[in-house]
């Protein structure tokens, strides 16, 4: 992959245009509830700054009407915590598309929700070249929007003077390629979660490549139903057991794996009080849901992390919200965490877990993204890392 970054680019006196992630989780009062994407936006931020620019970031949060600012949309809340984080305040400008703000060089400001303005979504054009007009270099540093063909990620990409990527963004391709591009091998990819069928393309494209594929929760029990498991009434997707079938297939053919669980955790429902059975996998009975893997199956999933060259996880492997079915996941991030591998983590509810267990500084490279680290994962180009791509030959 080749594209212009930032860190190589002059910026003394450059109006420098930052699409950065912003996109945190808040509560219902609009405080933020977890603050990773804005501080791995900080590095861009500051290169920009120390540089001599005048500096402008924007974000999307969540997925407003365009064409109207309602008080839940605003970048507020953002703008005084990055302001924080900068030690200096960060002024929120509204309305920012015509150019009608100042910035001096060596000053921040945030131009708000830019989900909000009209055309934003369908990358339109007028929209894309009136915000190119108002910088002489363009920085994507939003690697979690990275999947998304918008006016701010790919529009404004093609037509700034200049369009290069952040330090957040090189960070995050350099990592996802590394260890999918030339990965040291064993490679064990861990994909777990609720659905085969969001997760199927995937599960397809890794099953070309890694020499385990570990799958948990729902997928896993699609996968235990397409090998004739007993499943009971847990999550599952059967009418894909053809798909998971394949998949198998596909990496038996190689020579790889997909180590189904020997044992798991059941209950007849799913709460904190539940009551938790650990039961071989060919003993699940009709009423029982599983919640977790067993513990024989997490030592076993645990000896496979730990001697692998190259470990990429997505999704936990049970419901670990709740004590009783937490141990696999527990498991699983242990031996991520005590493995000499290379590993790479990405996704809301992984993010979770590995935040749960405290083994956030033992995982080689946390993605900030959740679609757009999946969609790497499956092989796709990413549409704003292919204009800059582009932008670069
Ligand atoms: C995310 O949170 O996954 C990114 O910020 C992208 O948001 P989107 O799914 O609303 O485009
Ligand atoms: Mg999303």
């Amino acid at each position: 992959m080749t594209f212009r970054r930032l860190t190589d680019l002059p910026v003394a006196g450059k109006r420098v245009f930052i699409r950065a992630d912003l996109n945190v989780p808040q509560d219902d009062s609009g405080s933020i509830t977890e603050e990773t994407r804005i501080r791995a936006s900080l590095p861009g931020i500051q290169y920009a700054l120390k540089g001599g620019a005048a500096v402008m970031v924007t974000s999307h949060l969540g997925r407003p009407t365009e064409g109207k600012l309602e008080p839940g949309d605003s970048l507020a809340p953002i703008a005084k915590r990055l302001g924080e984080l900068l030690g200096r305040p960060v002024r929120l400008v509204r309305d920012w598309v015509d150019g009608r703000f100042e910035v001096k060089p060596g000053e921040v400001v945030m131009l708000e929700n830019c989900r909000v303005n009209k055309g934003e979504k369908k990358n339109d054009e007028g929209l894309a070249r009136k915000m190119a007009a108002l910088c002489d270099v363009y920085v994507n540093d939003a690697f979690g929007t990275a999947h998304r063909a918008e006016a701010t990620t790919h529009g404004l990409a093609k037509f700034a003077p200049v369009a290069c990527a952040g330090p957040l963004m090189a960070a995050e391709l350099d990592a996802l390629g590394k260890a999918l591009g030339h990965p040291a091998r064993p490679l064990v990819a861990i994909v777990a979660g609720a659905k085969v069928s969001t997760k199927l393309t995937i599960l397809k494209s890794l099953a070309a490549k890694v020499d385990q594929l570990i799958v948990g929760g729902g997928i896993a029990n699609t996968f235990m139903a397409a090998a004739g498991l007993p499943i009971g009434k847990s999550l599952a997707e059967p009418e894909l057991a053809g798909e998971a079938r394949a998949v198998i297939d596909i990496m038996k053919r190689r020579g790889a794996d997909v180590p189904l669980p020997m044992d798991v955790v059941t209950a007849n429902d799913l709460s904190a009080l539940a009551r938790a059975n650990r039961v071989a996998a060919a003993d699940v009975r009709p009423d029982d849901m599983i919640l977790d893997i067993g513990p024989r199956t997490a030592q076993k999933l645990a000896s496979l992390i730990e001697n692998a060259g190259t470990v990429v996880w997505n999704g936990p492997v049970g419901v670990f919200e709740y004590e009783q079915f937490a141990g696999g996941t527990k498991a699983i991030a242990q031996a991520i965490a005590a493995s000499k591998a290379f590993s790479i983590a990405g996704g809301g509810d992984t993010l979770a877990a590995i935040a749960k267990f405290g083994i956030a500084d033992k995982i080689s490279y946390i993605s900030t993204g959740g679609g757009a680290f999946l969609e790497f994962l499956e092989g796709k180009k990413l549409p704003a890392v292919e204009i800059l791509e582009q932008r670069a030959a």
